[in-house]
Order: C-alpha cells, then sequence, then structure tokens
C-alpha cells in the first residue's frame, strides 16, 4: 500500500514535470546556443506574423546536445541553433538532427554554408581574422595564417585559449588546407609567437593591442564591429585603432565559421521549424543579424553596415563546414601537443 502511494505520487509528480511538447499547441522548440538580443526580436516578430510561439532554450552547444541525447524522443526541442559549425558536426554525429528535404529552403544558401544531405543550413557567418594596431603595423607586413608564424611575429600574436569554438574551428581548417604536420608545425611556431599566454575573450585581445602588450591578434570580426557601437568610451577608443585584415587572399581566402540550424530528430513540429528556419533567412532578418550583431549575412543582395563596408569585400575559404568538422579531432590533438592553453 505504502509503496502504491509511493507510485503514485511519482506518476503525478512525472506528468507535472513532462513539458507539453505533443505538437498539437502551435509553437516551435528552440534550443539555441546563441545568446543575441536580435535572435530574439526575430523571434517575437516571427510569432507576430505566424501566431506560432516560439519557446526558446539558451545554454552552451554542447550541453544542448547532451540534453537532446538524453531526453531523445521525449524531447521538446524542434530546432537546435549553434554559433559553430563544430557543433552542427557533433550534432550530426551524435544522430540529434534530422535530415530534411526541403530544396527550396536549402538553396537560399550557397553549398558551402549548408549541410549536403540537409541536416543543417547555416544562419550567419563570421570571419576569423587578423586584427592590428592602426599605428604600430602596416597591413603590408601581414599576408596569411600561416605567416603569423614567420619569426617576425615573436611576442606579438594575440589569441585567446583553445577552449574556444572559434579557434578550434581555424585550426581544423589549417589542417584541412595543410594537413596534420603543417599545421602542427605552425600552431608550434604560433605559441611561441604569442605575447602572453591565452586569456579573456576576442574583444579582450583587440584591448590588449591596444594597451601595447601585442601588435596582432585573431578575432571574429563581429567583435570589432560591437566596440564600435559600443557605449562604453574606453571601447570605442579601443576599436579606433585597430585594423582589420583579412588573410588568405591570394590563396585560399579567409576562414569563415558560420552559425547554423537544424530541425532535430524527434522534432513535433517539423513544420514550423521549417517556417522559422525560412523566416530566419529572409532579406530583412539576415539585414538584421548585420546591423544589429554585424555578421555576414549567408544569402545574396543583402545591404550591410556602414563599418562591414569599410572591411571591404574579401575571398571567402569555401570549404565545405560540413567537412571541416572531420578534423577537430586533429585540432584538439595539436593544442595539447604544442601546448596552446
Ligand atoms: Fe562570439
Amino acid at each position: 500500500m505504502k509503496s502504491g502511494i509511493r507510485f503514485l505520487v511519482i506518476a503525478v509528480t512525472c506528468t507535472l514535470l513532462l513539458p507539453s511538447c505533443s505538437g498539437d499547441v502551435n509553437e516551435v522548440n528552440v534550443y539555441s546556443g546563441r545568446h543575441y538580443r536580435v535572435d530574439e526580436e526575430l523571434f517575437r516578430e516571427f510569432t507576430e506574423r505566424t501566431g506560432i510561439r516560439v519557446n526558446l532554450i539558451k545554454a552552451d552547444s554542447d550541453q544542448l546536445i547532451n540534453r537532446l541525447l538524453v531526453e531523445g524522443r521525449n524531447t521538446c526541442a524542434d530546432l537546435f541553433i549553434t554559433a559553430d559549425v563544430g557543433r552542427l558536426y557533433r550534432a550530426v554525429e551524435d544522430g540529434v538532427l534530422m535530415s530534411v528535404d526541403a530544396p527550396e529552403l536549402f538553396q537560399l544558401v550557397p553549398e558551402n554554408l549548408r549541410h549536403p544531405d540537409g541536416y543543417w543550413i547555416g544562419l550567419t557567418a563570421r570571419a576569423r581574422v587578423i586584427a592590428y594596431h592602426l599605428a604600430r603595423v602596416d597591413p603590408g607586413e601581414l599576408d596569411s595564417y600561416e605567416d603569423l608564424a614567420l619569426d617576425q611575429w615573436r611576442g606579438r600574436i594575440l589569441v585567446r585559449s583553445s577552449q574556444s569554438h572559434y579557434n578550434q574551428t581555424l585550426v581544423a581548417s589549417m589542417v584541412a588546407a595543410n594537413g596534420v604536420e603543417g599545421a602542427t608545425d605552425w600552431a608550434v611556431a604560433l605559441t611561441a609567437n604569442m605575447a602572453q599566454p591565452p586569456r579573456g575573450n576576442d574583444r579582450d585581445q583587440m584591448k590588449a593591442l591596444v594597451a601595447g602588450i601585442g601588435d596582432v591578434a585573431i578575432v571574429n570580426t563581429y567583435y570589432l564591429g560591437l566596440l564600435h557601437r559600443s557605449d562604453n568610451e574606453e571601447e570605442h577608443r579601443v576599436a579606433e585603432q585597430v585594423g582589420l585584415f583579412f588573410p588568405n587572399q591570394k590563396g585560399r581566402g579567409a576562414h569563415i565559421n558560420l552559425s547554423g540550424m537544424g530541425v532535430t530528430t524527434h522534432a513535433k513540429n517539423k513544420q514550423n521549424a521549417l517556417q522559422l528556419m525560412a523566416f530566419l533567412l529572409e532579406k530583412d532578418a539576415q539585414q538584421r543579424f548585420a546591423f544589429e550583431n554585424f555578421e555576414y549575412p549567408v544569402t545574396e543582395g543583402v545591404e550591410l553596415p556602414e563599418i562591414m563596408k569599410s572591411w571591404g569585400d574579401f575571398k571567402v575559404d569555401t570549404i565545405n563546414a560540413s567537412r571541416l568538422g572531420n578534423y577537430l579531432p586533429d585540432a584538439m590533438m595539436i593544442f595539447n601537443k604544442v601546448g596552446w592553453q
């Protein structure tokens, strides 16, 4: 009798805890590793237009993938969004995304920015480039990522830690281009050229640049846009002393990392998820990512803000983003081997 009551209590508790994600409600449940205000504004506008409620859960992308694995077919999530192509790769490998057949949607973005079998599609792109101090570095001294290994940069390079997904994906692209051995040699020399042990985020690298700790920094373009727009006078002052150089323009092009989105394997609201994906790829939404977050659009014909126009056009490394993930284990091995903290 006693255990019967306990069972009843547990059963009731479980029912209360079970989220309502039967697919009966007009909603779409989003698990997102992105943490930007513009995303939430766009979700609200999507709801206003379509009547489809967007329920958003934000967390670290790896945590969200783990959560999808644990929840299995009971998950409420319909759409997974992340700011790193390595996490898109992992999501596919772990089986938490489904392949969708939606040619009209996938054709909106170039081939290199979507999964060849429909598991995910790009949302925005960020170029990971070389920032330099305008007074201390002549951009004529810069050329490629590879050249950052030269002796002339000894003690002058700023870059964040190897924990950063952005660096992991960059080094994966170096492996793709130059093989494991080439990328290892490069990473050894780059680590020797660092101005200080890696610390802080990309904005901190640019602050350290202006503080005179180093002369060049590896950063994502959009952070410079954010510093320019910052209300903080100090940050604004930093931005005015930093130039951006897009490397490898004579060769494969500058490395870009992709934010992307994919329908989850056990989505209950697949059509709503696809509708939201299409909405986020509309010209207006793509323009908002550029104007509010300084991210590059993944679709054609989108107007850019003045600051991004001032950075100029550049050649992009067009390796298919889905291939980069193959090289992530090599990249992690290289970080350990060369002692890139
Ligand atoms: Fe970021």
